[in-house]
Formats: structure tokens, C-alpha cells, sequence
């Protein structure tokens, strides 16, 4: 993921948080992966902390962490059962993650967790890929390279879903120059602007803003990224 544009995304984070006039000083980096949004905004003095269900993604941050020096406590847990010791200010989950989420009744099962993890009033700010993208990937194979991997990549897409699912065979060397092998199925479904709305109010949360992804526009379903900002107005109780 070395060709995301982490910083400007950081930069456009800073910008709807100027939108709304907010100011967080605690962090949840929900799905942070290996730690790269959540590291950039802990340089920018925020106080981070990263969950990811990925074991070996939150290894990967942790390291990183360690040698940035960054303070970040990051561990592992699933959207839809996470626990935070203390609520935060602000929850943010970038990069489609919330579209690994296969169910409306997982999405919503994950607002609540979210409601449950932040202060009274305070936001949650995140990414979905939508409909219209997911149903306008083109299926086919491709191959790309980096350094001391290979990999494969097939995309197909279920319209009924939609459900994309992404194919991937790494062949990655070894130092002793031999390789090997290592397959990886994603699969991201997208929901309407309408449906994940609704999930949110039901969740406690008050919509107050969709964007068009890195611009001030509003989100359509001709958009390919949204960004929501929600802020939560009411605690739910989980049953
Ligand atoms: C596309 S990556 C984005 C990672 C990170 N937000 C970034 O911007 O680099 C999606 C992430 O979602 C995480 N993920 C998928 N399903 C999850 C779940 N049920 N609970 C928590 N994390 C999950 C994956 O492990 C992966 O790190």
C-alpha cells in the first residue's frame, strides 16, 4: 500500500475537521492496517491509538511505531466486538474497510461498537467505496512486481451484492533466492448512501455531511468514494 497517498489523506481528514470546527485529542484508527494513517496523524500530535483484525498488519504497526519512536497502542480486534478502555473523540476507518463488512446487520452491529466508543458529541469520520464503484470494476487478471514479490490479482464482481471479490497469488523469495507462495481472497460489498444513513441514526449517530471522496462536494451514487461525517447525538446500549 506504498502508493496510497497517506498524507493528503491526512491532509483531507484535517480539512472536514475544520468543516465542522472540531478539535480531537484522542484517536481510534479503526482497521488501521499496518498503522500508516494512525503513525502520520500520531506525528501530528494526536493521541492514536489502532485496532486492526489483522494479527500480522497490528505486528507490522507496532514495529513501525517502535522505530518512528511514536507513541501508539495498537492491538487487535473485530468491528463488530472491539472494546476501548476510555472513549475517544474521534474514530476514524479509511481505505473501504467498512466495505469488508458483508451484512447490514454487521454494519450495524460496528456503528453501535463505535457509538459505545466515543465521547458524547463526538464524531466518526469514515470512508466507503459505493455502489456504483463496485459494480463498474472491470472483472479480468492482472500481474504486477515489487521488490522480491510477484503477484497476481483477478477481479470479479457479484452486481446482486454487490460483492466485489479480489483474487490474489504472491510468489515471494526467500533469501536463499528460492519462492513462495501465498493466496489472498477480498471481498468488499457496498451499500447505498441511503442505507448506511439510516444505519446510522439507528445507531445513535446524526449524519452531517456526506462528501464526494477529497472534495467539499456532496456524495452522490454517481460518487466512487464517500466519506461520511457522522457525529454521535444519542448512546446506544448494546444488547
Ligand atoms: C484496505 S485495508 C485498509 C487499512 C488501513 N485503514 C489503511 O488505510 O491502510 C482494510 C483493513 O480492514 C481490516 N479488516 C477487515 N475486516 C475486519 C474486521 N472484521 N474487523 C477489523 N478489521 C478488519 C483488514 O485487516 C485491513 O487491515
Amino acid at each position: 500500500m506504498s502508493t496510497v497517498p497517506y498524507c493528503d489523506w491526512v491532509e483531507y481528514l484535517e480539512t472536514l475537521l475544520k468543516e465542522i470546527n472540531y478539535h480531537p485529542r484522542i484517536i481510534l484508527d479503526l482497521a488501521c492496517g499496518t498503522g500508516n494513517m494512525t503513525l502520520l496523524l500520531a506525528k501530528r500530535g494526536y493521541k492514536m491509538l489502532g485496532i486492526d483484525g489483522s494479527k500480522e498488519m497490528v505486528k507490522v504497526a507496532q514495529k513501525k511505531a517502535e522505530q518512528k519512536k511514536l507513541d501508539v497502542s495498537f492491538s487487535q480486534g473485530d468491528f463488530r466486538t472491539f472494546q476501548l478502555k476510555e472513549p475517544v473523540d474521534l474514530v476514524i476507518s479509511l481505505y473501504d474497510s467498512l466495505n469488508y463488512l458483508l451484512t447490514e446487520e454487521d454494519l450495524e452491529l460496528t456503528f453501535k461498537q463505535v457509538n459505545k466508543a466515543l465521547n458524547p458529541y463526538a464524531y466518526f469520520i469514515f470512508d466507503m467505496n459505493t455502489v456504483w464503484r463496485l459494480t463498474n470494476i472491470e472483472e479480468g487478471n492482472s500481474m504486477f512486481e515489487g521488490d522480491g514479490y510477484y503477484c497476481f490479482w483477478r477481479d470479479e464482481v457479484d452486481k446482486a451484492g454487490p460483492y466485489w471479490k479480489v483474487y490474489l497469488t504472491f510468489f515471494i523469495e526467500n533469501p536463499d533466492g528460492s519462492m513462495w507462495r501465498k493466496d489472498e481472497i477480498h471481498v468488499e460489498r457496498a451499500y447505498p448512501i441511503t442505507t448506511i444513513s439510516k444505519l446510522l441514526v439507528k445507531t445513535g449517530f446524526r449524519v452531517e455531511q456526506v462528501y464526494d471522496a477529497f472534495t467539499l462536494n456532496p456524495g452522490n451514487d454517481k460518487s466512487e468514494r464517500i466519506y461520511f461525517v457522522a457525529k454521535k447525538v444519542e448512546s446506544v446500549v448494546l444488547d
